[in-house]
């Protein structure tokens, strides 16, 4: 299992088998809905009917679990009679129900029907997570990703417990999300990508759809709009954004730290309150991102206040900021989330210990081990190296409590696994780069600090590629890892 639960115990002689009459009980909508899901997914692979009834089933999922285990605990029980997950939640439920699917066979994850045995060896786990945030980020503005691909990353991040999405949603090379009050963001900046292909960006309905598509399965997404660099879609749909009014052309190259608002106009307010608002109204989760790394092409006076502009603008529109660590520098709101993606450099580790002496708390994504978009080794084809190469074991190898110097573990909301798409412009080379090492994130993120250990986590993660074969994904097949 990835990642590793709290508790585990074998039970003797009590292997569960999944038969054609078996049932799925669920009480209640929420608990209907995952019911429904595991049972969309074992019917396409087993064949069989799998009824979602009220109440009880061969597999029962219920809300009475206990509460020490918090939001996203649960507890699951499968023997000869029958498999119970139990939770004080909904999404306790849902999480429990991800265990399910890793302890059943790998093809009960293919979309025809196939052979049985169904077979799960009786177990009892109790299980929550280490770290409330565990995430994955997507840059879609580098590329665009259509809804259906967001969709699929979505369907494969939920496997691990991932419970956050950040989407990247705009950058120098496109705007990817529509907003009313400026439609020329995505009229004209959404109108290409890296490389100068068509680029392209969600409607309102698009957008609500994958936020909804996100929550159904417990992942809250968490937008960017990056600023005040990173900013040349914007800039070139807007001539008054620019410092001389005249805009600059769109960009498909990937070169970073060329372009900045202009910080001493009032109308870079009015707009950011505008796009802010906007973005918020679509948002159900409580943190809006506003980027601010790599602000290159900003003076650092200036820097300052505007993220003490920007940042308040979020707070306006209900929503906590969250940031790169380039932010800590200046003053930051209550609840802010400060986002780390330094790698030993220590003006990195003192924007990150400003961060949290102003009350903010952390999640980790250390470029040199969460960065999805390096490559493994020399030879891999995609990807960057810039923060060196990383392999399977380097992105697993480490702890989130003790990464940077001088920050209490209990500043750390958790982790987080950035793909920059710069490389990158097809589902499968999103697989390619995610696969293997975002499980090993994941894991950092939800199981014990004592349950780290790269000989036990190899082993597991050598199991997981036998369901990426039955899912199609196209995992990079590490030889650090012996494959199965
Ligand atoms: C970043 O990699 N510029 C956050």
């Amino acid at each position: 299992m990835i990642p590793q639960p709290t508790a585990h115990q074998a039970l003797a002689d009590q292997t569960f088998a999944l038969a054609s009459d078996a049932t799925i009980g669920a009480a209640g909508p929420a608990l209907q809905q995952i019911a429904e899901q595991l049972a969309t997914q074992l019917r396409r692979s087993t064949g069989f009917a799998l009824p979602v009834q009220d109440g009880a089933g061969t597999i029962t999922l219920a809300q009475n679990g206990p509460d020490e285990l918090g939001a996203e605990g649960y507890e699951l029980r499968a023997d000869t009679d029958g498999v119970t997950i139990t939770a004080a939640t909904s999404e306790g439920v849902f999480r429990g129900v991800t265990t399910l699917r890793q302890l059943l066979p790998a093809k009960a994850h293919a979309d025809s029907p196939q052979e049985g045995p169904w077979e799960v060896t009786g177990t009892t786990i109790t299980d929550s997570p280490r770290y409330s945030y565990r995430g994955m980020m997507l840059d879609v503005s580098r590329h665009f990703f259509t809804l259906d691909q967001v969709k699929h990353v979505i369907d494969l991040i939920s496997l691990y417990k991932v419970n956050h999405l950040h989407l990247h949603l705009s950058d120098d090379q496109g705007w990817r999300i529509q907003v009313d009050s400026w439609p020329n963001l995505t009229e004209h900046g959404g109108s290409t990508q890296v490389g100068g292909g068509e680029g392209g960006y969600y409607t309102k309905a698009e957008y609500a759809e994958l936020v909804q598509y996100a929550s159904d399965r417990y992942i809250t997404v968490v937008p960017e709009i990056d600023t005040p660099g990173h900013t040349n879609a914007a800039l070139s749909s807007y001539p008054e954004l620019n410092k001389g009014d005249l805009p600059p052309s769109l960009y498909t190259e990937t070169e970073v730290g060329f372009s900045s608002f202009t910080i001493d106009k009032d109308v870079t307010y009015e707009f950011l309150d505008d796009v802010f608002r906007e973005v918020a109204e679509q948002t159900p989760g409580d943190l809006l991102h506003l980027g601010g790394d790599e602000a290159h092409s900003t003076e650092h006076s200036e820097y300052l206040t505007f993220v003490a502009k920007a940042t308040e603008l979020v707070v306006k529109h209900g929503k906590r900021v969250m940031g790169w660590h380039e932010v800590a520098d200046g003053p930051l709101p209550a609840g802010s989330v400060v986002q780390y993606w330094g790698t030993e450099d220590p003006k990195a580790q003192v924007l990150a210990q400003k961060a949290v002496e102003q009350g903010a708390t952390l999640v980790l994504s250390p470029a040199n081990r969460s960065y999805l978009d390096m490559k493994y080794d020399a030879e891999t084809p995609l990807g960057l190296d810039w923060a060196g190469l990383v392999s399977v074991e380097q992105s697993y190898s480490w702890n989130p409590a003790t990464l940077v110097p001088g920050v209490p573990a209990s500043a750390i909301d958790g982790v987080e696994a950035p793909l920059w798409t710069e490389t990158v412009d097809d589902v499968s080379k999103i697989e390619y780069l995610v696969f293997p090492r975002l499980p090993g994130i994941a894991e950092l993120g939800w199981s014990a600090e004592s349950a780290l250990d790269w000989a036990s986590y190899r082993d597991r993660l050598a199991e997981q590629g036998s369901r990426w074969e039955v899912l199609g994904v196209n995992f990079y097949r590490a030889p650090e890892i012996d494959w199965r």
